[in-house]
């Protein structure tokens, strides 16, 4: 079994700021700081839930790929959920003898929480662009 907990949901959404305060004032959510991941041309947000987290991403600079995303969701949209694995390079294995796809170079990268992530090609994967994250 590859899967383990649904680690967050992540949402692009076009303006960061806008954003975090209806998560704070209209849900009265607890934001983290947020994180300027150059590397991904994205900024964060994490927001903790009981049971998963919330990630909020904006556009980080004119190479940004979630510039694509929001020209046709302006107003932002679902982009994303993240699942944990036990060992991403064991998975990251055993999806490329599977056949699967993976965005980039199929190296796992260190992601918004600082632990190894990889990005599975949504032609994949039912139509959606899954993240998977080392616990
Ligand atoms: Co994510």
């Amino acid at each position: 079994m590859i899967l383990q907990r649904l680690n967050h949901v992540a949402f692009a959404v076009p303006d960061l700021e806008v954003a975090c305060a209806v998560y704070r004032l209209q849900l009265e959510a607890q934001l983290s700081d947020v994180v300027h991941q150059e590397a991904h041309g994205v900024s964060t947000v994490f927001i903790e839930l009981a049971n998963t987290k919330i990630e909020l991403m904006q556009p980080l600079g004119s190479q940004s790929p979630l510039r694509s995303f929001l020209a046709k969701n302006p107003l932002g949209g679902i982009h994303h959920v993240c699942y944990e694995v036990e060992n991403i390079f064991a998975a990251r294995d055993h999806l490329i003898r599977q056949g699967a796809r993976l965005l980039g170079h199929g190296e796992p990268q260190k992601g918004a929480q600082g632990k190894w992530v990889l990005f599975l090609h949504p032609k994949d994967f039912c139509g959606a662009l899954l993240e998977l994250e080392e616990r």
